[in-house]
């Protein structure tokens, strides 16, 4: 049976209070169910609204997109860790693709913000995924395991066990087109593998999720997939009742 793991990205949407609505709609859709984890990943300045709309709700976790790697000092206009999980998150979205593509983040960037996460007690959710570019010369498995190694070079194997992974073809990411279930499962097979040498556990419970255009038509179609161990969604997420179809899935 999976535990599944569902994830929303907001990215740069909502603020407090269409968060503070949206919270109200979606609870009102989606009572607590022990049987999946429900994370969502407001905008910065919006945690607190969304922590405090939740606060009856303590099986809804809250995360940040992005921290910077340093605990502190004179980096204005970034957030640290220890700064999010005092604001209330408990996790933290690390190399996703818009924060490698538009914003031009690293390997090793993302290598040193995994490390920072964990020493301040924030889970990290890695993202990895392939161009379509890379795609097509067939370098879709040595994109995502050179992403894979180096976001989680500077941290100790328990620690890799207590994170979480999610593969997003960046073709996929608000263009409509996902991958086929067989294409994710193949993908998520290699992260996998990569993850038990990584471990050192002969059978890790890393959750893998989905992520790239998935929405409440193909989302049942894409867990199902042998592998996928849930799913990060970006686009629709935004709508409380779309958002809670998808969790119920
Ligand atoms: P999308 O975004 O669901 O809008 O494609 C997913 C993501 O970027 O995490």
């Amino acid at each position: 049976m999976k535990h599944p793991v569902f994830a929303a990205n907001w990215k740069m949407n909502h603020a407090p209070a269409d968060a503070k609505a949206f919270v109200r709609q979606f609870l009102a859709y989606f009572p607590r169910q022990q049987d999946r984890t429900v994370l969502i990943f407001p905008p910065a300045l919006t945690l607190h609204a969304v922590t405090d709309a939740l606060k009856d709700r303590p099986d809804i976790q809250l995360g940040v997109q992005n921290i910077h790697w340093e605990d502190k000092g004179a980096f204005t206009g970034e957030n640290s860790a220890p700064i999010a999980r005092a604001a209330g998150a408990r996790y933290v979205l690390v190399g996703h693709s818009e924060r490698r593509h538009v914003f031009g983040e690293t390997d090793e960037e993302t290598g040193k913000k995994t490390a920072a996460a964990v020493r301040a007690g924030l889970t990290p959710l890695v993202c990895v995924g392939e161009t379509l570019a890379q795609r097509n010369a067939g370098e879709t498995g040595s994109v995502v395991l050179r992403q894979l190694r180096a976001a989680l070079a500077h941290i100790e194997p328990h620690q890799i066990s207590s994170s979480l992974v999610a593969y997003e073809p960046v073709w996929a990411i608000g263009t409509g087109k996902t991958a086929s279930p067989a294409d994710a499962s193949t993908v998520h097979a290699i992260i996998r593998s990569e993850l038990r040498t990584l471990t050192g556990e002969r059978e890790e419970a890393v959750p893998i999720l989905y992520g790239g255009s998935v929405n409440s038509g193909n989302a049942t179609t894409l867990l199902a997939a042998p592998d996928v161990d849930g799913l990060l969604v970006g686009g629709a997420s935004l709508d409380a009742e779309g958002w809670a179809t998808i969790v119920r899935a």
